[in-house]
């Protein structure tokens, strides 16, 4: 559920007041960038991952950060605080701004839009964690720039449309034979009590939960491999986990209707969602920056 107050362009509005120029460029053109951070207890979590990769994503597409990282924290705040705190996610869109006309190539010097607004981060289910989700595979149809967070998602959104037609949670995707992302998520694999997670690079998002599942694998001593993943080696994995800001990690116990190990979230899963879970107490009251 969206919560009352978002941010635009520099202003603090209810949601419902919020008005952006259809010649905006994200609406003409999709040419935006955009991030989701968690907020667990009004704090921020890993609110430098995000605006890193909010950067990256900018220089991505040619456009200069229109915010430091100090602002962007401050506007995080300021709609947390003014949202009533507690457990949300938030939004945060930079596009390249409205002109007085359509045209594909970049104009110079156009005032961007940034637009942020927050929403409420329900609980998780006790039943997703007993029993897991299920997913389906699905050709990866998505542009070749995969590593910029744009919110050009039309191939994301009928790629997760397959899953829910499927009844299932998510669609994981594979070209060339090999393991991708999901529509939305990382996707790690479990073999041999080893974690695999196919490398960045331009045919997937760099996502930020993924480094904290490397990290806390590497506290739990748990060994965690970044390398290709064959479509076969993700259909006879130990473990499917799902890893994307707004749901942390989840396991997935069905694969296009086969079950993944013996169908039940994997002992591993256990280990590090509990890690998961004690690392976002461990942060509470430091900075979020
Ligand atoms: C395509 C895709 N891959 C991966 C992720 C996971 O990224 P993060 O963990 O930073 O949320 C997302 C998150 O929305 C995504 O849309």
């Amino acid at each position: 559920m969206p919560l009352p107050i978002c941010h635009l362009n520099g202003e603090y509005l209810p949601l419902e007041a919020a008005r952006v120029s259809p010649l905006d460029r994200a609406f003409l053109f999709a040419d935006a960038v955009y991030e989701v951070i968690p907020v667990y207890a009004g704090r921020p979590f890993r609110l430098r991952a995000h605006a890193d990769r909010l950067v990256r994503s900018l220089a991505g597409i040619r456009m200069p950060a229109p915010l430091s990282h100090e602002e962007l924290a401050a506007v995080c705040r300021t709609l947390i605080d003014r949202n009533g705190g507690g457990d949300q996610y938030l939004y945060v869109q930079v596009s390249r701004g409205a002109e007085f006309g359509r045209n594909h190539a970049i104009p110079e010097a156009l005032p961007p839009t940034l637009f942020a607004f927050a929403s409420r981060l329900e609980p998780l289910s006790a039943q997703i964690l007993e029993r897991g989700v299920s997913a389906i595979t699905a050709a990866d149809t998505r542009w070749a720039r995969r590593d910029i967070k744009s919110t050009a998602l039309l191939a994301n959104v009928l790629l997760k449309q397959l899953s829910v037609d499927a009844g299932a949670y998510e669609t994981i995707l594979l070209e060339n034979g090999q393991l991708t992302e999901g529509s939305s998520t990382t996707v790690h694999v479990v073999e041999d009590g080893v974690i695999r997670t196919p490398p960045n690079g331009r045919q997937m998002l760099p996502g930020t939960t993924r480094e904290v599942v490397e990290m806390l694998a590497s506290r739990l001593d748990i060994g965690c491999e970044s390398g290709p993943v064959s479509e076969a080696r993700l259909r006879s994995a130990d473990e499917i986990w799902l890893a994307f800001s707004t749901r942390g990690v989840l396991p997935v116990t069905r694969l296009d209707d086969a079950a993944v190990g013996d169908g039940r979230p994997g002992a591993l899963f256990r280990r590090l969602h509990g890690a998961f879970h004690d690392y976002v107490g461990e942060l509470a009251g430091t900075p979020a920056l």
